[in-house]
């Protein structure tokens, strides 16, 4: 007999997160699968979880779409892409096995080609032994959320028998504003109860992002600190080299804070500012960043807290790129911005004060993202005058993307006969740390999906209240004007460098 101490609980052990997990039976259909994102993060995702062995041996790809395409066509198409886009290497037999499960479906949003497609469903299921589950992917605009959602409705497709699921994964971006976005939620929940809609904010997939709730909640040491006692400040900076060539037909009208503000640096702050959720079970979890974002508003003035600009020609490293206006595609009056920041305030006891700084843009000097977060000065500094002239303030910085890691800033001696503070920086980079290759946020949001998984995807309560809280800013944009240019290379309008000046502080130069 097992003594108490060698006895192991099987149930335990089974769900024990070290092992793999890996979806049971099922299937996922791609709405707009000839699209961008499918192309270069759907489709490579899938079958890197395939090769990792994550993917149930019958699971099955249906492309939904007009073009008159068969299985070997599409499977053709989804090949590329894995070539071109997947993290691991390419498996022949990995993806032969892949390919037996990949079909097409060719059919309008609005006709009866949803009739063909809930019977080829059915057929797949007898088939593949996909048992009857099914992830339906909108990877499309959400224009074609109600008509999507309503011939699945009509057709049978949404209904889950018992002992099946459904579910549905959604793309950003989710709404335009507070009011639409309600509305799409109702379209959405009127055919999938809450719990089998599964919203993609593909910055929570990313391990780094993940890593906030590691470093915050598994740590003694940064916690105590984490508050208005100490933090003077928080920036969250999402910069990005790349400009909008090929794009602009989704971003004109929409711009950088609905692109990436109200979703991924929203939650960015959500995590950060959060209160200790009781488990990271998913209720608990979005409940603590439903409460942060309750507390989240901009600060006002408007036209002293925010900033918007437009990029103009200039030189990005050694190439000399087009500005925003000679993009093609883009209307030359258009007052779109392509960079955007704010200044929010979160009240409660934890943040009263401090505020949190925001800003994302295109076209900046390199691509970067991070969250640091920047303390006061110490309150008595027993050194001499010009002792202290190169110290900052110290800041703990998440290095979200590229080079993954924390960094910590603080003062250190320069070594020498006198005393002389310099700032210096002590560095966790993932790539040291570990051997394991982080997966692709896809990845793990995909298979999390099929898993039931729901904690890193935001609620309709959390888009809509992160909507909230930029609805005033972009009301007061669209009756300022045009937005501010700055050269392509650069990090954005000086309306964003005044921005923080007015209170005593200025942007990292990451
Ligand atoms: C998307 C935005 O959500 O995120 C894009 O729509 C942006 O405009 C992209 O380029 C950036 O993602 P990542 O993972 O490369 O930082």
């Amino acid at each position: 007999m097992n003594s108490a101490h060698t006895w192991v609980n099987p149930l335990r052990d089974a769900t024990d997160i070290r092992l793999p997990r890996i979806a049971g039976p099922s299937g996922m259909v791609i709405f707009g699968v000839t699209g961008d994102l499918a192309y270069k993060k759907l489709l490579p995702a899938i079958y890197d979880l395939a090769n990792r062995g994550l993917l149930p041996a019958g699971f099955t790809l249906v492309g939904f779409g007009r073009r008159e395409w068969d299985k070997q066509q599409f499977g053709d198409y989804v090949k590329q892409a894995v070539r071109d886009g997947a993290r691991t290497k390419f498996d022949h037999n990995v993806w032969t096995h892949l390919a037996e499960g990949i079909e097409f479906v060719t059919g309008n949003f609005d006709d009866s080609g949803f009739d063909t497609l809930a019977a080829r469903l059915a057929e797949l299921d007898a088939a593949r032994g996909t048992g009857s589950n099914w992830a339906y992917y909108l990877s499309v605009p959400p224009d074609y959320f109600a008509t999507i959602c309503h011939q699945m409705q009509r057709v049978g497709m949404s209904h889950s028998a018992e002992n099946s699921w459904r579910r549905v994964i959604i793309e950003k971006p989710f709404g335009h504003d507070q009011e639409s976005a309600r509305e799409l939620n109702e379209i959405v929940n009127a055919v999938f109860p809450e719990s089998a809609v599964f919203r993609i904010d593909h910055y929570l997939g990313k391990e780094t992002v993940q890593n906030i709730l590691a470093l915050r909640f598994a740590n003694q040491i940064f916690e105590p600190m984490w508050n208005a006692n100490y933090i003077d400040h928080v920036q969250i900076t999402m910069a990005e080299d790349i400009g909008l060539g090929g794009r602009a037909g989704y971003y004109d009208g929409i711009g950088a804070a609905r692109d990436v503000i109200q979703n991924h640096l929203l939650q960015l702050l959500a995590l950060v500012a959060m209160e200790e959720p009781s488990s990271f079970d998913p209720a608990a979890l979005q409940a603590e960043k439903i409460k942060v974002l309750q507390s989240t508003k901009p600060a006002y003035p408007l036209n002293k807290s925010t900033a918007r600009g437009q990029y103009s020609a200039g030189w990005q490293g050694s190439e000399y790129v087009k500005g925003l206006r000679e993009e093609d595609g883009f209307d030359p009056e258009s007052t779109t911005e392509t960079y955007a920041a704010c200044t929010l305030l979160v009240n409660s006891r934890r943040w009263a004060g401090v505020p949190f700084y925001l800003r994302t843009g295109k076209r900046l000097g390199r691509r970067v993202t991070e969250i640091a977060l920047v303390f006061k000065h110490a309150p008595y500094q027993p050194f001499d005058d010009g002792q202290l002239e190169s110290l900052g303030q110290n800041a703990v910085v998440i290095r979200v993307q590229p080079d993954e890691g924390v960094t910590m800033r603080f003062g250190s001696k320069v070594p020498g006969s006198t005393m002389e503070v310099r700032d210096v920086n002590m560095d966790f980079a993932y790539a040291e740390a570990f051997t394991e290759e982080s997966p692709e946020a896809y990845e793990r949001l995909i298979l999390d999906a099929l898993l039931d998984e729901s904690s890193l995807f935001p609620t309709n309560a959390e888009v809509e209240l992160s909507w909230a809280i930029l609805d005033p800013i972009i009301e007061y944009w669209a009756g300022a004007g045009q937005p501010e240019e700055y050269p392509a290379g650069t990090w954005g309008p000086t309306s964003a460098d005044k921005m923080l000046r007015r209170r005593g502080h200025s942007w990292r130069r990451p």
